[in-house]
């Protein structure tokens, strides 16, 4: 019934138009202890870890060359973070967010890993921060919802361009707006249900808050970028990432098979997940 019910969504996820108004998040940072214990523990044992799985099987997908520095901003609870890191060993992991509150979670999280650094920051003064510096890779998952309005994602998006290195990549992973209020909370209920009703309704609102592939390609036309990846699910799900410039696919027989993804008991939700973005 269940896997019934699954596969209605995801067809009406697919079929549907856009009919759902964008509700802007209520606060950019997160500091309730409810809803940062939710997703703590959604990212280490629950569907949050699965999304973490397809993140790590998307990266993992590209030809990203060797990243020596890399910046994940709105790091959260560093739980994807050290996913990342245990992707690219090399490399040295900067990770951002403007909620001390999560930062301590992450901190405790990041401990055992000696390449991972952790800053306060607001993501729009990076350009100060990091003044004169350069990364190969920036990593930035589920934080555009947080922006307020299409203009300051313009503006978060540019700030993050500006510290790539050359031949740097910049990957932002966040949610698709589902496109009805009925899907929005059949996932918020299916999904997000086990750590409270604050973190349900953080979730909840997260999905309101996310941009719509068209806003997002929208925001994407407006900076005039020459070229990128934007990919929305074939398979219907309620993500969707932009990888900036366009690297190529690397043959599946070199992908790894590391920690970093998903292997739990949601399996069945992940390969959805892993099918619907062709990998
Ligand atoms: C939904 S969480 C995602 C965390 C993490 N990237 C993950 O995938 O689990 C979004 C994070 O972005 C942070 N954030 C929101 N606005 C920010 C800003 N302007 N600058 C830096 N961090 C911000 C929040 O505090 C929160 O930790």
């Amino acid at each position: 019934m269940s896997f019934l019910k699954k596969a209605f969504y995801i067809g009406l996820q697919r079929v549907s138009r856009d009919r759902l108004a964008r509700v802007p998040e209520p606060s950019s940072s997160i500091e309730d202890q409810a809803v940062i214990e939710g997703n703590l523990r959604d990212g280490l044992e629950g569907s949050l870890a699965l999304v973490y799985g397809l993140i790590s099987a998307i990266l993992d997908s590209y030809d990203l060359g060797s990243p020596k520095k890399v910046l994940d901003v709105g790091t959260g609870t560093g739980v994807l973070l050290s996913k990342i890191a245990g992707l690219f060993p090399e490399a040295q992991f900067v990770g951002i967010d403007i909620s001390p509150t999560m930062l301590e979670v992450a901190r405790r999280v990041t401990r055992d890993r000696g390449n991972v650094e952790l800053i306060l920051c607001n993501l729009y003064d990076l350009g100060e921060r990091f003044a004169g510096e350069k990364f190969d890779l920036i990593t930035w998952a589920l934080g555009l919802h947080h922006m307020p309005d299409e203009e300051m994602a313009k503006r978060a998006i540019s700030v993050l361009l500006e510290l790539l290195s050359p031949n740097g990549y910049l990957f932002i992973f966040d949610i698709r707006r589902p496109k009805t209020r009925a899907i929005a909370e059949f996932i918020a209920h299916t999904f997000n249900s086990n750590w409270g009703p604050a973190y349900r309704q953080d979730a909840l609102n997260s999905y309101l808050a996310g941009f719509s592939y068209g806003e997002v390609e929208g925001v994407l036309k407006a900076l005039q970028l020459p070229a990128y990846i934007h990919k929305e699910p074939i398979i219907a799900n309620i993500f969707q990432y932009i990888l900036l410039p366009p690297a190529a696919r690397r043959p599946r027989e070199l992908r790894r098979k590391s920690q970093a993804h998903y292997k739990g008991p949601l399996w069945f939700d992940y390969l959805v997940l892993r099918l619907g973005f062709g990998l």
